[in-house]
């Protein structure tokens, strides 16, 4: 069953001068077993939007069903928000016990599993994530890197086992091989436990790279959705709106400028390569 977002708004501070409608009339379907991508600039609404999924938040108006469980009503939240594993933005909010084993397994043993169980789970979900327990499993979480701390989030939420997982913005403030490293652990993710992935993030090259579709948002609003293909024909339309469209894409929409044929399709790096070598191999 999938995600419905129907007509959603949420509004801070209402009946305030420093009202915001920070999501305005949102229409979305997420569907079971998809990778899906949502971008946007800075305070587009993107964080509002997502919180929405596991009722962290509550619409102003319009709803969110969760496999059928309206996120609104709060017997059915309860059941809804049990599918929804989500890792924040900034993990050092959910790190908060002495031991990064703990920590993991904070979420497990708060469904309900025994302590051995629990125990279990959270080491399993450390190997997945690559943070080795033999090694890190009686560290502080204090003591982790950047990267290791977004691993130890990510292993705490995934010991759960969700049903969808919503990631807010996971390789922001990461160098380039920590964003790969984590990029490639959640697409692996995703085969291994064939979970729905909800990825928020602002670099398109991420996005680019693993979503299977992609919602661009805009001032509050769904701008538009579709498959990378379809978003990333539009490079010129999403640079306009002041996204930071992929490198490759972007270098492409310069070569069109300058009258070099570049197909629309051509915005990752392996896609720009390949085009190059065909049309080197053919002068
Ligand atoms: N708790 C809050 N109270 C008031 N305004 C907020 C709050 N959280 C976010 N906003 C505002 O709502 C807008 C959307 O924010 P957010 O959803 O965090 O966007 P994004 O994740 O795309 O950067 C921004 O203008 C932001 O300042
Ligand atoms: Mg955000």
């Amino acid at each position: 069953m999938p995600i419905i977002i129907e007509k959603l708004t949420h509004t801070y501070m209402p009946n305030t001068i420093s009202r915001h409608i920070a999501v305005d009339s949102v229409d979305l379907t997420i569907n079971e077993g998809e990778f899906f991508g949502i971008i946007g600039h800075t305070g587009s609404g993107k964080s509002t939007l997502i919180q929405h999924l596991n009722g962290l938040i509550q619409p102003t108006s319009g709803r969110v069903i969760v496999d059928g469980y309206d996120m609104s009503d709060k017997k059915q939240r309860v059941k809804g928000r049990a599918l929804v594993g989500m890792v924040f933005q900034y993990p050092d909010y959910q790190l908060f016990d002495s031991t990064v084993l703990d920590d993991v397994a904070f979420g497990p043993k708060n469904m309900g599993l025994s302590v051995e169980e629990a125990k279990t789970r959270a080491e399993e979900a450390m190997r997945t994530v690559g943070l080795d327990p033999e090694q890190f499993a009686e560290k502080s979480p204090f003591e982790l890197s950047g990267g290791e701390k977004r691993r130890a989030a990510l292993a705490g939420i995934i010991a759960m086992r969700p049903k969808y997982l919503v990631l807010d913005e996971p390789m922001a403030g990461l160098d380039p091989s920590g964003r790969r490293g984590v990029l490639e652990t959640i697409s692996a993710l995703r085969k291994e436990l064939g979970c729905t992935v909800i990825m928020v993030s602002h670099s398109m090259e991420d996005v680019a790279r693993s979503a299977e579709r992609i919602a661009v948002m805009n001032d509050s609003k769904l701008y538009m959705t579709g498959t990378p293909d379809e978003i990333f024909s539009k490079t010129k339309e999403l640079i306009e709106l002041g996204l930071d469209a992929p490198q490759t894409a972007r270098l492409a929409q310069l070569l069109r400028e300058r009258g070099v044929p570049v197909p629309e399709d051509i915005y990752t790096n392996e896609r720009f390569t390949e085009w190059f070598r065909g049309r080197m191999s053919n002068a």
